[in-house]
């Protein structure tokens, strides 16, 4: 990997995209080199970030030239003066209007033939080794709470498996799947999982410690998304220390920069993978590598694909995939109007018209992840106000604000979606009991939070199970079955199970 980052490198050197976690540095730079920086710095008004060189020793010099010059002033002074005042195409002319239903399928009211097509076919494509997974999993969890990162969360399920083993075990068992289906001596489904400065370290060593969840280390990348630094109010960029600017991860759309800048867009090819499924880590019901969706996205011949669930009423706060003037798009919730948000589909009036709500569970073509470069540096970056400790550069005290002072620029994921035309997109509706449950709050919040996960996994596994023949009792009518993923991907192979009686909370680890 290493020959393919530094290409990759000169070539985002190229784009002036550099920037983001890198190597310790060596030395002190000498004083051309220093002049030269700073009066980059300068030239973008953003000298105050050398406030304190002069007074720092060695190491602290180099750490801070060396951050520094991973990025470029003008390039952050341009994104921050279009996150703050985004052009406005919106307005009047904004036209919205669901998906076009050639782009559209439904596993709620598609006919079984189509799913086992679908399911049949993604799993060829499997075991043809041509499918990919890549993880999201670069937040902060502040919600949560937990210092670990959120993929390390035990949401108390009988088993205590994190959110990183259950989807690790997904994996191992889509893969196991295609083997026997296909007759194939292994088949590998490489799982490319992108941390951030916070988590990147805990969870390497996450991974390490649990033997990567029975994959090979080989089939596990773990990569670094970028940071960028965080901006005072009136467009400073401020510090975290006399020798550290203040960063953030760039939001969940860093992925895209992120694919290209670690090389596993790269990796990918060389690997033969031409579908790929990408996710969020805190989704403790996700299909990874679901093959019905990747059979179905694979049979339009899409860039991308999006996974959706229903959106429960006109008040539910979520993310919506339409159109927006022909192209494809997510309006957030608080975009929309009411009577937009109430409207019906004039198809059956029982449903709304615009319900597709974003679930950020997406499928990508190969093709299209090659071709970020040329398309990732028209990628809007996001204003989030908040509190950020930092060092008065005047006076060089450390200040802690009590209410927001400066702003955090962030991408969103789903924003290259309008960079494609309609009929490169697809959409396909899925059940929310399901396939998802996210986790975002902590224990005794009632919605998503580790309860509800847990609650969701427990009622699928004792759903599954009774479908398969099997009978459960116990006390408490909540109780479920926790049905290990190694034993079954999505309620399959459970028919050991037949006539059996099975008190819950029980766990199905294996067939005996
Ligand atoms: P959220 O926006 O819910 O953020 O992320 P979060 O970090 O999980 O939680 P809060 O908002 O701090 O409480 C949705 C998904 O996007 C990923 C997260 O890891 C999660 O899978 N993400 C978010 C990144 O990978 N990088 C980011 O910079 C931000």
């Amino acid at each position: 990997m290493e020959a393919i980052k530094n290409t990759v490198n000169e070539a985002l050197e190229k784009l002036n995209l550099s920037g983001g976690a890198q190597a310790a540095p060596a030395k002190e730079p000498t004083e051309e080199q220093l002049k030269d920086l700073q009066s980059k710095y300068e030239k973008a008004g953003q000298e105050q970030v050398f406030a304190f060189y002069d007074k720092l020793n060695t190491a602290e010099k180099a750490a801070l030239f060396e951050q520094l010059s991973n990025f470029n002033p003008d390039y952050i002074n341009e994104i921050t003066e279009r996150a703050l005042k985004p052009a406005h195409a919106e307005s009047t002319e904004t036209k919205l209007e669901p998906l076009p239903e050639s782009a559209t399928s439904s596993t709620l009211d598609t006919a079984q033939d189509d799913l086992d097509k679908w399911y049949n076919s993604g799993l060829e494509l499997i075991a043809d080794g041509k499918v990919a997974v890549v993880l999201m999993a670069g937040g902060q969890g502040t919600r949560l709470g937990s210092s670990d990162p959120k993929g390390c969360f035990d949401i108390g399920l009988p088993s205590k498996k994190s959110l990183f083993q259950l989807q690790g075990e997904r994996i191992a068992k889509a893969e196991l799947l295609a083997k026997k289906k296909h007759g194939k001596d292994s088949v590998t489904i490489p799982w490319y999982v992108m941390t951030s400065g916070p988590t990147r370290k805990p969870t390497e060593a996450f991974f390490e410690k649990n033997n990567y969840f029975g994959l090979k280390k080989e089939n596990v990348v773990i990569f670094e998304q970028g940071v960028l630094p965080c901006i005072s109010n009136d467009g400073k960029i401020l510090l975290e220390s006399k020798s550290k600017v203040a960063v953030a991860p760039d939001g969940n759309g860093g992925l895209y920069l992120a694919l290209l800048k670690s090389g596993v867009v790269q990796d990918m090819g060389k690997r033969g993978i031409q579908h790929i499924h990408a996710y969020c880590v805190d989704n403790c019901l996700v299909k990874v590598a679901d093959p019905i969706f990747i059979g179905f996205s694979a049979s339009k011949n899409v860039d991308i694909a999006t996974k959706v669930v229903r959106k429960r009423n006109a008040k539910e706060s979520v993310g919506l995939i339409l159109q927006k003037n022909g192209k494809p798009d997510v309006v957030e919730y608080s975009e929309i109007d009411d009577e937009t948000a109430e409207a019906k589909d004039s198809k059956n009036t029982e449903l709304l018209k615009f319900r597709a709500a974003n679930i950020v569970n997406h499928y990508y073509s190969y093709k299209f992840l090659e071709s970020i470069p040329e398309w990732c540096k028209k990628l809007p970056h996001h204003v989030a106000r908040k509190k950020i400790p930092h060092v008065n550069t005047e006076t060089g005290e450390t200040v802690k604000p009590e209410k927001p002072n400066g702003i955090k620029l962030e991408q969103f994921v789903f924003d290259c979606f309008p960079f494609l035309s309609l009929e490169k997109f697809a959409c396909m509706e899925v059940k929310r009991e399901d396939e998802f449950s996210p986790l975002k709050n902590a224990r005794g919040t009632g919605e998503d939070d580790p309860d509800t996960s847990r609650l969701d996994i427990m009622t699928q596994g004792k759903k599954w199970v009774q479908a398969a023949g099997a009978t459960v009792v116990s006390e408490d009518p909540k109780a479920g079955i926790e049905v290990s993923p190694l034993i079954s991907y999505g309620g399959e192979g459970l028919e050991f199970l037949k006539e059996r009686t099975i008190k819950a909370p029980a766990v199905i680890e294996s067939e005996d």
